[in-house]
């Protein structure tokens, strides 16, 4: 699917300014270049609310909303200004023109001038609306700026008088995802699929973990994708853990093995998980934690439904997975009193799943007014519960040790009810068996 269109963009800065209303300015910074060491660069991937706002990905840019007392508003690009001997480096830069003319900017200045340019978009505005807290050194030239406008008091200026966390705004338009963000987030979880499906049957005994990690990034990097975060490839004990991102000791014949791994497309994330044995065939004790999971998952799934809170899925993964334990023997107790108490936090200590989207723990707040908020259509949610048992537990008969499950998939809520982004890749017992027996 080719590039979200800049009308896309155009009508997110839209719904910010009318939420924003009038005589408002609001400065939303990239994030920086990063090192992954000496001068060694990681791969630049812009901020997702920047990007969500401009469908500018170079780094070093700064967007400026602002809005007059008829809430009527302009949007301002500063970004690098083009340069042929650092493109020749380091590659192209769209420069001044270049966001005029393709990413819809109203004005646009260079970068290196946005301490000085800045200071009279701050002048008899209202309100401010940044992202106060995330970027330290932003946080303090945004300081600057607002003692600057105030040094012109004299002349008729100074600084907005309220400072209003923007992200309470763009989180919750973040939150709700249209049709075409659900697009790219199916595009994503098909791809990650696809990879996890690759796993599955490329595993052998003996392989490294490492080396079945290639096998998913071998489909990611066909895809031109890049994984949304580290991928978890754990054999026998490690899939305990949880976040497990070594991935660099042999996988053993009779063990399984936790994937957690997914990749993003056009800055939409998927996040899955599955956990398949490194020789094809569950065992007696891995088939029967296993099935607690799944039947916990399955339900959580359903239960994800538009007026359900956002515990409620949570809720009833730890009845069943509770209710799961006592019937195998590793929780004694009556079921109630075991939930009461969160007995199963032994062997299932995390949540059952968060909002999903340009960030793979996504952005929107998950209670309101101190309540667990209800599902709405267009919310992305995870849905991962799992069993970890733990090694050197020695309250579990010795069979259970080193044991770890987690299935996970993406689901986005609908008025017709759970919709599964990740379902193209197995999770049944016989499904896998049976992909990995072809
Ligand atoms: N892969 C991170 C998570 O599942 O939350
Ligand atoms: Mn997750
Ligand atoms: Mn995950």
């Amino acid at each position: 699917m080719s590039k979200l269109d800049q009308s896309v963009f155009r009508s997110r800065r839209e719904r910010l300014v009318q939420a924003m209303g009038s005589n408002a300015i609001a400065i939303i910074a990239t994030r920086d270049e990063m090192y992954r060491n000496r001068d060694a660069d990681y791969k630049y991937r812009a901020d997702s609310s920047f990007y969500y706002l401009t469908g500018f990905d170079e780094p070093e840019a700064v967007a400026v909303l602002e809005t007059d007392e008829n809430g009527d508003y302009s949007y301002t690009l500063f970004c690098r200004e083009r340069n042929r001997a650092m493109e020749i480096w380091t590659g192209y830069r769209a420069g001044i023109e270049g966001v005029l003319a393709e990413y819809d900017a109203d004005q646009a200045f260079s970068i290196e001038d946005l301490d000085d340019e800045i200071v009279p978009f701050l002048l008899n505005k209202e309100k401010l609306f940044i992202r106060f807290g995330q970027i330290k050194k932003f946080d303090v030239r945004i300081g600057e700026w607002c003692n600057q406008a105030n040094k012109k008091q004299r002349q008729g200026g100074g600084a907005p008088q309220q400072i209003i966390q923007l992200d309470a705004i763009l989180d919750e338009m973040r939150l709700i995802k249209s049709a075409e963000e659900i697009e790219l987030m199916q595009i994503a979880a098909n791809i990650s699929a696809k990879a996890h499906t690759r796993a599955m049957q490329a595993v052998r005994p003996g392989m490294m973990e490492y080396a079945l990690e290639a096998e998913l990034n071998y489909i990611f990097g066909q895809q031109g994708c890049v994984p949304s975060y580290n991928s978890i490839v754990g054999g026998g004990a490690n899939g305990c853990i949880l976040h497990y991102v070594e991935n660099n000791k042999p996988l053993r014949d009779g063990d399984l093995v936790l994937i957690d791994a997914a990749c993003e497309y056009q800055c939409y994330a998927a996040d899955i998980t599955r956990t398949f044995p490194v020789n094809g065939q569950f065992s007696a004790e891995q088939r029967a934690l296993y099935e607690v999971v799944l039947k916990a998952q399955l339900a959580a799934i359903e239960a994800t439904q538009v007026g359900n809170h956002y515990r409620h899925p949570h809720e009833i993964v730890t009845r069943i997975l509770t209710e799961g334990l006592v019937d195998l023997g590793l929780l004694s107790g009556e079921v109630n009193e075991l939930i009461e108490a969160e007995a199963y936090n032994q062997f299932y200590m995390h949540g059952t799943g968060h909002w999903l989207g340009m960030d793979v723990h996504d952005v929107g707040t998950y209670k309101i007014d101190g309540q667990w908020r209800p599902y709405q259509a267009g919310m992305v949610v995870t849905v991962e519960p799992g069993l970890y048992i733990q090694p050197d537990d020695e309250t579990v008969d010795a069979k259970w040790r080193g044991i770890g499950i987690r299935i996970e998939d993406d689901v986005v809520v609908t008025e017709q009810g759970p919709r599964v982004l990740t379902k193209d890749v197995v999770k049944s017992i016989d499904d896998i068996e049976h992909l990995m027996r072809h």
